[in-house]
């Protein structure tokens, strides 16, 4: 097909279970929530992305909202596939009938071989004809800038909707990987049950999200604290929509326990890894994305506990996709780091 190359698509996809990025020529050309609208009756795709998030919560009975990836893995094939097809269609550019579409999709590292062809079977049914896949914390790595290849240790700790990924890389292979399904969703859940507990006030997902964003925080003596925030809920006890504000201190007080749990994974990996890896990492630091990431005073709080440098990514939210671009662009040099299938 080389000779149609002058129509190739390339594609970077970062499958996420809260966002889906795609990079085409080095732009993020989609950021968008991992989330499908689908019609109960007829099982018809009524919007993907951020149009589908806004019915989020929303529904009624004839439409559901479906989030096909949960704690890291695939929970809905075909709902996965139409997330994939309808953000590509967002791209906009005309497929023409000889495009080679090639892409890298970056995938969760806890995924099965099973799960593996299910990503490979969505990316011909969009008529990928070369199709790569990566596992996340290597993407993270390419992303961060880090040389994955160097006999070196690096630990990149990937804090996502779904899952924490704690990886310790070095010589272009993932040295030890742990994965605990405390992350993004699990923080919004202790904001919603917090909110309950303390101050009778029933909210959604959606406003639980803007709290942990606008005022989030994992430690209560924040440098710069954002300024206190204006909560609208439904009263436990009177049935009435009423306002609350709340603060960083609050907020921190309910993410402490879940924090606290991601801590302790950290502290396991640091004790798994070998020896001379420890050291590379004593002296490098570790490094953090994700969306979790931005949480405020969390490398604060991360280093105090392991007496480590703790680095946040750039624009920690992309980094995964920048490192699936930096795949994409350098399919033959980084090979040996992805799964390949082309027809
Ligand atoms: N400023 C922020 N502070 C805390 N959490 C944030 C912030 N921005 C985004 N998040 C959270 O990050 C998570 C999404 O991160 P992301 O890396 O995109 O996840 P995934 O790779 O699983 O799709 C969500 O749970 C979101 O609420
Ligand atoms: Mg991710």
């Amino acid at each position: 097909m080389r000779f149609f190359n002058f129509f190739t698509q390339e594609l970077a996809v970062d499958l996420g279970t809260a966002n889906t990025l795609i990079i085409q020529n080095d732009k993020v050309v989609v950021d968008e929530p991992s989330i499908v609208a689908i019609n109960r009756n007829t099982g018809e795709v009524i919007a993907v992305g951020n149009r589908a998030m806004m019915m989020h919560e929303k529904t009624h009975d004839n439409i559901k909202t479906i989030r096909p990836l949960k704690d890291g893995v695939i929970a809905d094939f075909q709902a996965a596939e139409a997330l994939i097809q309808g953000l590509i269609n967002m791209i906009g550019e005309k497929r023409r009938f000889f495009t080679h579409l090639k892409m890298v999709i970056c995938i969760p590292s806890g995924i099965t071989e099973v799960e593996k062809r299910a990503v490979f079977d969505s990316a011909d049914h969009v008529d990928s004809k070369e199709t790569y896949l990566i596992h996340e914390p290597m993407a993270a790595a390419l992303g961060i800038g880090l040389d994955v290849e160097e006999p070196v240790g690096n630990m990149v700790i990937d804090i996502g909707g779904g899952t924490t990924e704690i990886a310790v890389i070095a010589l272009s292979g993932i040295v030890t990987d742990q994965s605990i399904r405390i992350a993004g969703d699990e923080f919004t859940n202790d904001i919603i049950d917090y909110m309950k507990r303390k101050h009778n006030l029933l909210i959604g997902e959606r406003t639980a999200e803007q709290i942990k964003i606008n005022v989030g925080s994992a430690i209560q003596d924040l440098q710069d604290p954002p300024p206190r925030y204006a909560v609208n809920g439904r009263d436990l006890l009177t049935g009435i929509p009423k306002q609350i504000f709340t603060t960083h201190i609050e907020v921190s007080e309910a993410l402490d326990k879940s924090i606290a749990k991601i801590e302790e994974a950290v502290l396991k990996a640091l004790e798994d890894t070998p020896p001379e890896l420890s050291s590379d990492i004593f002296s490098k630091g570790i490094y953090l994305t994700g969306g979790g990431a931005l949480l405020r005073g969390l490398d604060k709080r991360m280093s105090s506990k392991t007496k480590l440098k703790i680095h946040v990514a750039e624009d920690p939210l992309k980094a995964v996709v920048r490192g699936t671009g930096i795949a994409l662009k350098n399919t033959e040099r980084y090979s040996f780091l992805m799964d390949r299938k082309s027809i």
